[in-house]
């Protein structure tokens, strides 16, 4: 199939990459950019591994076709923190144990990252119900509320005092 010209910025970088149309994003993502923070689980929607940011959204990138990101704004884990400089959701998920193999974290993160954005002050209620759509194996999920509410908690701060 005839490549196509596509136009990314993703996590602050403008990118051109040649793909196929029909391609999946997580795999531009991952083989084309070397971005292998966001994981391959299923495949078909419904782990959550492969969740990014585009264009405002949580979005799962094994469902989107190369052609459909043209032009998009994608944040991926990467893109969050830095090692030396974590996000206060990685600092978070550090701090309370969320996460054990670490497979379905950036996803979680990522999406987190987005549900804060839309909801600085969830209740726990709102924390599960807006990460339902993200799967772990490992942790039984409380541990990964109890970041997400603590980052919450923390971020609110950092805006209160740089106010
Ligand atoms: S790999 Fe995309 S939702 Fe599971
Ligand atoms: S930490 Fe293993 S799948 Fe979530």
């Amino acid at each position: 199939m005839k490549k196509m010209q596509l136009t990314l910025t993703v996590n602050g970088e403008a990118h051109d990459v040649l793909a196929e149309p029909r391609e999946l994003l997580i795999h531009v993502l991952r083989e084309r950019l070397g971005l292998t923070g966001p994981h391959i689980g299923c495949e078909t929607s419904h782990c959550g591994a492969c969740t990014i940011d585009m264009n405002g959204r949580s979005v799962k990138s094994c469902t989107v076709f190369a052609a459909q990101a043209d032009g998009a704004a994608i944040t991926t884990i990467e893109g969050l923190g830095t090692p030396g400089a974590l996000h206060p959701l990685q600092e978070a998920f550090r701090e309370h144990h969320g996460l054990q193999c670490g497979f379905c974290t950036p996803g979680m993160i990522t999406r987190a990252f987005r549900l804060l954005q839309e909801n600085p002050s969830p209740t726990e209620a709102e924390v599960r119900m807006g990460m339902a759509g993200n799967l772990c194996r490992c942790t039984g999920y409380q541990n990964i509320v109890k970041a997400i509410l603590a980052a919450a908690t923390e971020m609110n701060t950092l805006k209160e005092a740089a106010e």
